[in-house]
This record gives C-alpha cells, sequence and structure tokens, in this order.
C-alpha cells in the first residue's frame, strides 16, 4: 500500500476512487497528521479495514465494495466471475464482524457479479456500483441530517447541548456523517450551542477524530473523559445524546460503539433524549434482536499501550468495542427512509417496507 503525501485543503475525503485505486485518509495518524493511503488490490482494502485506516460502518462497507471493482480491474477478465471473486469477498467480509453494512455492500456486489454481463463488462460495472454506493450514502446522509434537525427543533427551538459518542461524521461514511450530520444541519440551523464529545476509549475516535471533524469546521465542541458524561448530564441542561449505529436488529436494538449502552442508561436516568442516526444499510431484519449480534473484540494492546508506554501488569484484558442499546432506552432511530420513535418490531418492518425519501 503507497503512502501519499497530505493535501491540504479544508475539505476532506475519507474515501475517493482515483485512476490508481481507492484513496483513503489514514484514520490513525489523525489528528496529528493527514496521510493518505493508496489501496491496489482488494488485500490492501481488507488490511486497511482490519488495521483501522478507514473505520466507521457506511465507510467500511464502501471501502469493501471498491476492494471488489479493484479485485475485478486486476483479474482483467474471466469465465466464472463468480468464482474467481470469491476469495476478494470472503476476505473483506471476514475483516471485522460487527457493521452489517460491510455484509450488505459486499451483497449488492455480489448480486451484480451475478447478473448476466459480456466478460469485459464486469470490472466497469462492478466500479459503478461502488460508486453509487458511495454517492447514495453521502445523500442518504443529508436526508438524515434535515430529518434529525426536525427532531431537535421539535423539543426546542433554541440553540441546546447535546452529546455524542465515538465518531459517526464524514471520516465513518460515504460523506457528511450519520450522528455528525444530524449536528451539522442543526448547528447550520442554530439549534446546536454545544456538542459535547466523549473521547472514546480505547480508540480515542471521539477526541481524535470527532474533535478534528467539527473544530475545523467551527462546531464548539468540548471533550469529556467518558465516565464523565453522568456528571455532565447531571449538572448541566443537555437535550439529546445523538449517536450512530453498526448494527440495528429487527427488534430496534442497536450496537454501537462501546459505552453506547452505558450512555443510553444515564440519559434514561437523567430524561435526556437518546437518538440514533444510521442508514437503512445498518438494519439487520435477519437478526430478531441484539443478543444476535456478533460483537467484536479487539487486542488486549489497545488497552495496554498507553501513548508510548507498555503497561506490564500481568493483568488480563477485555476489550469488546461494542454493546448493545436495548430499544427501550432509544426515543428515535432517524434513517434516510424516515423517522421512528420507540422502535419496535412492527415499527422496523413497516420502515424497512418504505422507499427511502430524497
Ligand atoms: O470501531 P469503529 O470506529 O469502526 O466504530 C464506529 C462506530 O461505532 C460508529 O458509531 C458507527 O460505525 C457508526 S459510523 C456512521
Amino acid at each position: 500500500m503507497a503512502v501519499e503525501p497530505a493535501v491540504l485543503s479544508e475539505q476532506f475525503q475519507a474515501l475517493a476512487w482515483t485512476a490508481e485505486g481507492l484513496r483513503l485518509l489514514d484514520q490513525r495518524q489523525l489528528p496529528g497528521s493527514e496521510i493518505y493511503l493508496l489501496c491496489r488490490s482488494a488485500e490492501d482494502v481488507a488490511e486497511a479495514i482490519t488495521n483501522m485506516s478507514v473505520r466507521g460502518a457506511p465507510a467500511i462497507g464502501i471501502a469493501a465494495a471498491y476492494g471488489i471493482a479493484l479485485a475485478a480491474r486486476e483479474l482483467g477478465s474471466s469465465d466464472n466471475w463468480s468464482a474467481a471473486l470469491e476469495p476478494s469477498f470472503a476476505l473483506l467480509e471476514g475483516t471485522r464482524p460487527t457493521a452489517v453494512n460491510l455484509a450488505w455492500a459486499l451483497r449488492m456486489m455480489m448480486q451484480q457479479v451475478q447478473r448476466p454481463l459480456q466478460d469485459s463488462d464486469m470490472p466497469a460495472a462492478l466500479l459503478a456500483l461502488a460508486k453509487q454506493i458511495h454517492d447514495s450514502d453521502r445523500e442518504a446522509n443529508l436526508t438524515m441530517g434535515r430529518l434529525g434537525a426536525q427532531q431537535l427543533r421539535k423539543y426546542d427551538k433554541r440553540a441546546q447541548h447535546v452529546i455524542t459518542h465515538c465518531n459517526a461524521g464524514a471520516l465513518a461514511t460515504g460523506g457528511f456523517g450519520t450522528a455528525l450530520g444530524v449536528i451539522r444541519t442543526a448547528h447550520a440551523a442554530g439549534l446546536i450551542e454545544q456538542v459535547h464529545a466523549n473521547e472514546t476509549r480505547p480508540w480515542l475516535q471521539g477526541s481524535r477524530l470527532t474533535a478534528w471533524e467539527l473544530v475545523r469546521e467551527g462546531i464548539p465542541v468540548s471533550l469529556q473523559a467518558d465516565l464523565a458524561v453522568g456528571h455532565l448530564m447531571k449538572e448541566q441542561t443537555v437535550s439529546w445524546v445523538i449517536v450512530g449505529a453498526d448494527r440495528i436488529a429487527a427488534n430496534g436494538d442497536v450496537a454501537n460503539k462501546i459505552g453506547t449502552y452505558a450512555l443510553a442508561v444515564l440519559a434514561m436516568h437523567h430524561g435526556v433524549r437518546f437518538m440514533v442516526v444510521a442508514p437503512s444499510s445498518t438494519i439487520d431484519m435477519q437478526l430478531e434482536n441484539g443478543d444476535l449480534i456478533p460483537l467484536e473484540e479487539r487486542d488486549a494492546d489497545e488497552l495496554l499501550i498507553v501513548g508510548n508506554r507498555q503497561l506490564d501488569t500481568g493483568a488480563e484484558v477485555f476489550n469488546p468495542v461494542f454493546d448493545v442499546t436495548p430499544a427501550d432506552l432509544i426515543d428515535v432511530i432517524v434513517t434516510e427512509k424516515g423517522i421512528i420513535e420507540r422502535p419496535d418490531a412492527r415499527k422496523l418492518a413497516d420502515l424497512m417496507s418504505r422507499q427511502r425519501l430524497h
């Protein structure tokens, strides 16, 4: 995987297709350095997803779709595309287990592989579909931004304090963001006075990525250690918690970054409303409830290496990186197909049968 020098500009794109391949903003290096990686193969993309150069459920799905397009380009032609691409599908699918957008995007790409086409047209058709998945994710985020901001306005027309967790921004998606898309839209409409961002241990998506995105846009953001949010909710008037999701089960249970469940319990206790913002590609109607969602555990070193120090106490480590928030702690789920308040299985099924709103 080649490393390109930083492109300095006000705008950034976490993922961009170029003539040479898929260009990724390396999120491991932020906020200190803006380094771009060039993925030329499905193997490069799989490595970038596994090592978290690219992360966030929708961004992982988009990257995987481009990974298949790269594999088809490398092959050039085949008399059995399904068989020829099977190892790339398996490699990409195995990179991260919780974000269902990955499996969703790969399923879309597989459907394209199985459509009858002239042999030589397959790489172009797969690239066109990957670009379409990318573009439509960004469009969905713009729609969700509008719908989520309407929810904020529904309860209070004044500028409000909101809490977010992890990074569900432009970095984590095809652009604009899910939770941060709502925050961007609401801020532009004068509905946000202050964003309180959890630092998001242990990978620090909040203090490294969310802070970086919001500060460069002039949206007021204040960081706190994750466990400071209880005190924050007790001492300050916070209206909403606004988060993204990695997978939403058919009954409305939501898997998201570790700490989201604790945040939802605290929000319920303090009367703070809880909003989940995610495209319909994050909804997994195959899983009846959140207990069935596979939750990724990552390496002990994510906890044991702090800055340049290795903590050598000999203690065991438990490092689940996602948890499940039960539907009954959630006030509203915002998708590009519309919103549902107080989610349950019937409302989710009804939502999924709708066309997307644009
Ligand atoms: O481990 P990560 O950084 O990929 O986890 C990301 C999250 O948990 C996000 O909240 C979620 O993927 C939604 S991103 C729009």
